[in-house]
């Protein structure tokens, strides 16, 4: 058998690498406990051109490479590999292993690191090589990872529609609405969130649905929450910004949409669809005609395609179109109504400073916004809070900062007398009655 030799890294090598990198691909997945590879391909032979690489060579083939990379003072190994046909060689196998590595760190060193670090899987031959050459495991660390929502290839077009990734947690700020949570997780964030469980449960995912409820109840909140919950990107497209596009607001729907096509994934959002999916018909035919037509044609084609959700909202759910909300077009048509008891006391809470909370008859004051929306009860906290502030430095009084009792039920129910109802009684009836009529769940 011919000697190995260690020599560095050539661009003609990157053929030899690849079957490298496919060859520890195939060890550390067969493995006691399969681990798929930490550094992808593309990063290994990104390393090999632009880092420090050395190879092992026998018969003019590569058996043999490693490749690591240095930063602010820590050397990291991004691959390393010996093939099992020179390991297994008594004569050669552990030294090609120690003599990459040892070849590795003198290209390293002169760049003055501290520390020279590989993560691997604890069940390759390329761990025990490790060992043996001076590297110490570090069983107390865990590894973790995060897959960030947005790729770099696709900022660029999530910035051309107006799209962002909105904070995480939102969902959880949603306060109360159990009811409606639920009814969203189960219906729509698991299905997309987990396709593979949802199939094995011959669940379709859903590609579009419809919120409607009074004003203020918290579609815009929800639609958000649940872009959120699932860690897409959040796309608010708005019909009547589109109408100073050339050929008007129907050939801006189109380009927005083949533009948010691209995206790998997308919570689409469009508030008020009323305004451009209004019942057509009528002579002459209304202006929006074209508009709704186009926008039907938008959300059949939106529905090809998977890893996305469009969310409409409406304020005005009869007023719709019967062709658009039909079975096909949207999979669910979801009342958000008013929050009962348990969501209004979650919002209060929300509202009412916590140092203050123990002084404010919480009961009372959810009995008293029975009928009032979450943007209503927002809008009674705050007045409240403000009028307080305000009294308290018009009576000069000292110790302000330092009380716990500077509101008062009283103070809430005082704000809550000055605070108008956003949902009159007649559209709460008329709200019920499109839950019995339209709402599809
Ligand atoms: N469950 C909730 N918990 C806390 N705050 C809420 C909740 N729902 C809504 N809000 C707050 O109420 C306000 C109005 O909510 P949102 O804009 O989502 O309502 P909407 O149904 O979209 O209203 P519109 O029909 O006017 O568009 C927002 O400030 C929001 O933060
Ligand atoms: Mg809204």
């Amino acid at each position: 058998m011919t000697r190995t030799r260690i020599r560095d890294f050539h661009d003609d090598d990157l053929d030899g690498i690849i079957r490298l990198v496919e060859a520890a691909e195939q060890e550390a997945m067969t493995g006691s406990v399969p681990a798929p590879a930490l550094y992808p391909l593309s990063e290994v032979l990104a390393s090999c051109q632009r880092n420090q690489a050395v190879v092992a060579v026998r018969d003019e083939e590569i058996v043999g490479a490693a490749v690591g990379r240095a930063a602010h003072g820590q050397g990291a190994i991004v691959f390393f590999h010996v093939l099992d046909s020179v390991r297994d060689d008594p004569e050669q196998g552990t030294r090609a292993e120690a003599g990459l590595l040892d070849a590795l760190e003198r290209r390293l060193m002169p760049l003055g690191l501290g520390k020279l670090s590989m993560l691997v899987p604890g069940s390759t031959s390329a761990f025990a090589a490790l060992l043996g050459n001076g590297f110490e495991a570090r069983p107390e660390l865990e590894y973790v990872e995060r897959h960030l929502p947005v790729q770099r290839r696709e900022l660029d077009r999530l910035k051309a529609v107006g799209g962002r990734v909105l904070p995480r947690h939102l969902w959880d700020s949603v306060s109360g609405m159990q009811e409606e949570k639920d009814m969203l997780e189960d219906r729509l964030v698991v299905p997309l969130a987990e396709p593979d469980l949802a199939d094995h449960f011959g669940v379709v995912p859903p590609r579009a649905v419809m919120l409607f409820g009074p004003p203020g109840t918290g579609k815009t909140t929800f639609a958000k929450a649940v872009a959120s919950r699932l860690d897409w990107p959040f796309v608010e497209v708005f019909p009547s910004r589109l109408s100073g596009e050339p050929g008007g607001v129907a050939a801006g729907l189109r380009s927005t949409f083949e533009q948010i096509n691209e995206l790998e994934h997308a919570v689409v959002f469009i508030d008020e669809v009323e305004e451009i999916a209004s019942k057509r018909g009528g002579e002459p035919p209304s202006p929006t005609q074209g508009v709704t037509n186009e926008l039907l044609k938008q959300v059949a084609e939106f529905r090809d395609r998977e890893g996305r959700l469009l969310i409409c909202a409406t304020n005005f759910v009869r007023a719709l179109d019967a062709a658009f909300l039909r079975h096909g077009r949207f999979d669910y048509v979801i009342p958000i109504g008013l929050p009962d008891a348990t969501a209004r006391e979650a919002i209060w809470s929300r509202y009412i400073p916590e140092h203050t909370v123990s002084a404010v008859d919480l009961p009372v004051l959810v009995d008293a916004s029975d009928g009032l929306t979450p943007a209503d009860i927002e809008y009674a906290a705050r007045r409240a809070s403000q009028e307080a502030l305000a009294s308290a430095l018009r009576q000069q009084q000292v110790d302000i900062a330092s009380r716990t009792d500077v509101l008062s039920t009283n103070d809430y129910l005082e704000a809550l007398r000055a605070t108008r109802a956003t949902v009159s009684e007649e559209t709460a009836r008329e709200f019920g009655e499109d839950v019995e009529t339209i709402a599809r769940l």
